[in-house]
């Protein structure tokens, strides 16, 4: 189906990510069905949207009777047969875990229309496994926007072991026409690109922490100020929550090894006391008193080349595995995290021999697997692919 067909969607789940998805849709044009397990959430979740477009009438971005016609565009119920009937797309954004959206998925088989698309908000759970839940695996998939979804330009569209490219194709134009920037993850691998590459990076930080090599404001003020990130690792850690980071990251030690080891030792802790970061007034920093303020004299306590490193290995792997080519590893870090370049920019800026070589002194030093480089890097290497100076790098 292509995508000039959608009029119709359902969005499933009305919180953080649901309603946002839901007014980005009705600003859009599209009529949008919202659905919750109550009357009482759906309200909720309205009101936020309503408010939300009021604020776009009040910074002049839309006109009052833009802001009624979207509000008029959207329905609420808690009937998966009343929002699925006559849905040509259907997204769920309800919480993170498998066996609730297998069955999210099996109800929607059940009430969409046999050519309507279903898709996933997931940040790093299964697609095949979603589809396979469906008779139709070929038109699901996952469609992961960020937060909040009418202010980040990215959506990282993912390609189930079942999903067709007819889909993928229907997905990528229907993100075009919100105004949003796809890259297509090739394959149903955990982590996507964005989560994947950026847990891997603060990963890092947080064993150099839990080595005593640095503090958490020397961390931060280095990524800051030296390396030009938007966060210090920890700092984004407990704006996220540290419970999400937390999830997502156990899912990718289940599913890379060693290579994700947890630093159980740092963060554990804070899960156990509910100190999840912002959201909790205390994580690893104190928010209580608002955004923690990260001391500028600091910023050559970390080598920030370290995270770049294992950032560039990882964007290494996911290259390997066919799940993404450089462009889009870069595209999806810099729209979906604000990073001042893409780790595969940066790797042949800086010369894949540099990074390979920094990732096998480390490596030599702590022998932890997060340090084993991908072979890919090797071989590029080896074949004097080492970047700008050289002509090809992970870029020709
Ligand atoms: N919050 C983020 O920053 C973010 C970013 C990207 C992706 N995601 C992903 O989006 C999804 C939703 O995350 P969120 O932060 O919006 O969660 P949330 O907890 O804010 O909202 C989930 C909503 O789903 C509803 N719900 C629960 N069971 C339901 C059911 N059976 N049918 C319909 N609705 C149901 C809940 O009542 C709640 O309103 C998750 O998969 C998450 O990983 C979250």
């Amino acid at each position: 189906m292509a995508a000039e067909r959608i009029k119709k969607t359902t969005v499933i789940g009305s919180g953080a990510m649901g309603h946002g998805i839901t007014e980005l849709l009705a600003m859009n044009g599209y009529e949008v069905t919202m659905v919750d397990i109550n009357d009482e959430i759906l309200q909720k979740a309205k009101e936020k949207i309503q408010w939300s477009l009021g604020k776009f009438v009040e910074k002049k971005r839309i006109r009052q009777e833009d802001a009624e016609a979207t509000l008029a565009r959207i329905a609420t119920t808690t009937s998966y047969e009343q929002a699925g009937k006559d849905a040509d797309f259907a997204i769920e954004a309800a919480p993170e875990n498998i066996e609730l959206k297998k069955t999210i998925f099996a109800k929607l088989d059940q009430t969409t229309p046999s050519h309507s698309i279903l898709a996933s908000n997931t940040s790093t759970l299964s697609i095949t496994e979603m589809g396979k839940s469906t008779q139709r695996p070929d038109r699901v998939a996952g469609m992961h926007f960020f937060n909040p979804p009418h202010q980040m330009a990215l959506v990282e569209v993912i390609k189930g072991d079942g999903t067709s490219q007819e889909t993928v194709s229907t997905l990528v134009e229907l993100a075009r026409k919100l105004g949003k920037t796809p890259v297509v993850v090739r394959k149903d691998v955990r982590g996507f690109i964005v989560n994947r590459v950026l847990i891997a990076a603060s990963n890092e930080a947080l064993w150099a922490y839990q080595r005593k090599e640095a503090t958490i404001l020397g961390i931060d003020a280095s990524v800051k100020y030296s390396g030009g990130f938007p966060m210090g690792w920890f700092e984004l850690a407990d704006f996220s929550g540290l419970d999400i980071a937390y999830e997502v990251g156990r899912i990718l030690y289940e599913a890379y090894g060693e290579r994700f080891k947890p630093c159980s030792e740092v963060i554990d802790p804070l899960i156990k006391d509910h100190k999840l970061g912002q959201k909790t007034g205390m994580g690893f920093y104190d928010w209580t008193k608002g955004r923690p303020r990260i001391p500028f004299n600091l910023l050559d306590e970390y080598d920030v080349e370290r995270s770049w490193a294992v950032a560039v290995n990882e964007a290494a792997w996911l290259i390997n595995d066919g799940a993404a080519n450089p462009e889009d590893i870069d595209t999806a870090m810099k729209l979906g995290t604000y990073w001042p370049q893409g780790p595969c920019e940066h790797a042949d800026r800086t010369g894949l021999d540099v990074i390979l070589n920094k990732l096998k002194e480390l490596h030599a030093k702590y022998n932890m697997e997060m340090y084993t480089p991908c072979p890919l890097l090797e071989d590029y290497v080896g074949k004097g692919w080492i970047g700008k100076k050289t002509g090809r790098g992970l870029y020709t």
